[in-house]
């Protein structure tokens, strides 16, 4: 009995899962076909930024165009897990129609939009509610935030409805396109790959440098002069004007004093590591003042796998813990999306002995970004996979209940 509802219900959470994936590919084929972007183009007419209507008429027309073909096709679709249950002879049967079902309520809701019937806009057209953002976008389920970004941000991308996952899959739940992304750390090894892939991406990358060097890149045997910003640690806060213009600031910078434990050492090591990263990330915070800056600014933060293992530098693996639990408890209220770096050992000026290939790193970083990674780990050592999500969530959550926002 027990075993039976078990599987009815997990035949029915597949159902839904599969419908809701189906409507998420239907939707980024409409912006790649132009025929069917011709009827999903409508959708894209309808809104004005702060997600107002521009007119109850193409209002309605768009439901006709695009929600209802849409659902059509999902609804269409939805026959084949019930196929696929009687081929594999999975039972309870009747429960892979619940895709179905789900799917015939959005399609009367996309009519009665189309009829223009009252207040069912209101209840059921969520992700286009108009009215002042008060979250970020979320993680796993498509929320207003989230879904702006899909009409005013890049429409070639965040094409996933409900669930993210489909933007997750293809890598369009972050658009770097066009946006301005500046790495600290600029001149150093992975300052310089993370510029090249940015650049590459089609953002337009700022460097950061404590150096007195313009930064400049080569891409297939070119050179590229990079926008070169300088500023050094103690002097943070003349950055402010700048990253105003930001959208993305990627906080890299980064010593290590191996095996030293002199006061100096310690004092060079949490002024960089920690402190000066702190203040970037806290100046960073005051240039968030619009509900769009909100939903599309973010602070990468190189932190290191050190916040969970040997870097055989203690000093290293203090000041990088110390940074790695300050962001863990501010981003319990971060104004915007706070990303981490978790990196294990590649080659650079810093670690000589590392293994992995900057470049390799710097692609992964990007490439883990793009699908909404908000801790992002790339190394070569199975245990940070294990270890740093625990820790981060015994962290997370004993800061949460033990400190308070003002
Ligand atoms: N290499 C690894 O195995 C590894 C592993 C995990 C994490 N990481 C982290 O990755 C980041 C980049 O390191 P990397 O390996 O690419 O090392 P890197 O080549 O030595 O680059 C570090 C850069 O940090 C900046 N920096 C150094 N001292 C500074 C200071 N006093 N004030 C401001 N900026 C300063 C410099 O860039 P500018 O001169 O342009 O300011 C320097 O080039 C660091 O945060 C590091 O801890 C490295």
């Amino acid at each position: 009995m027990v075993s039976s509802w078990v599987a009815g219900s997990a035949i029915a959470l597949a159902s839904v899962l599969w419908v809701e994936l189906v409507r998420d590919f239907y939707h980024t084929l409409s912006h790649l076909f132009p025929a069917l972007y011709r009827l999903h183009v409508w959708h894209h007419k309808v809104f004005r930024p702060d997600l107002s209507v521009v007119s109850d008429q193409i209002y309605r027309q768009a439901h006709w165009y695009n929600d209802v073909p849409e659902a059509l096709v999902m609804l269409v679709l939805s026959i084949l897990p019930w196929q696929l249950a009687q081929i594999w002879n999975l039972t309870p049967q009747w429960a892979a129609w619940t895709g179905s079902l789900y799917t015939f309520s959005f399609l009367l809701s996309a009519i009665a939009r189309g009829l223009g019937v009252p207040y069912v806009d209101e209840l059921t057209d969520v992700t286009h509610r108009p009215g002042e953002f008060t979250t970020l976008p979320s993680r796993w389920l498509v929320n207003r935030p989230y879904h702006w970004r899909h009409h005013f941000d890049n429409q070639d991308a965040y094409f996933s409805g409900t669930l993210t996952l489909v933007d997750k899959l293809l890598g369009t739940a972050l658009s770097l396109k066009g946006k301005r992304i500046a790495v600290t750390g600029a001149s150093g090894t992975l300052g310089l790959a993370l510029l090249k892939q940015l650049h590459l991406g089609g953002a337009k990358a700022i460097a950061l440098t404590s150096s007195e060097s313009e930064i400049e890149l080569e891409i297939a045997g070119e050179k590229i002069q990079v926008n070169t910003i300088a500023w050094q640690t103690g002097q943070e806060g003349e950055l402010l004007t700048q990253l105003e213009k930001v959208d993305i600031l990627i906080l890299n910078h980064g010593v290590n004093v191996y095996g030293e434990r002199d006061p100096e050492a310690i004092a060079k090591s949490y002024e960089i590591n920690t402190f000066s990263t702190l203040r970037l990330m806290e100046l960073f915070f005051q240039t968030v003042k619009s509900d769009r800056d909100m939903i599309r600014k973010e602070v990468w933060i190189n932190t290191s796998e050190a916040e969970v293992n040997p870097a055989f530098s203690p000093l290293y693996e203090l000041s990088k813990r110390a940074i790695g639990d300050l962001v863990t408890l501010r981003r319990l209220d971060a104004p915007c999306v706070v990303r981490k770096l978790i990196l294990g050992p590649f080659k650079s000026k810093l670690n000589p002995a590392g293994v992995m290939s900057p470049e390799w790193v710097a692609k992964q970083i990007i490439n883990l970004a793009r699908r909404d990674i908000r801790n992002i780990i790339v190394t070569i050592n199975p245990l940070t996979f294990i270890l740093f999500p625990v820790k981060e969530f015994f962290t997370s959550t004993y800061f949460r209940w033990f400190s308070s926002s003002k």
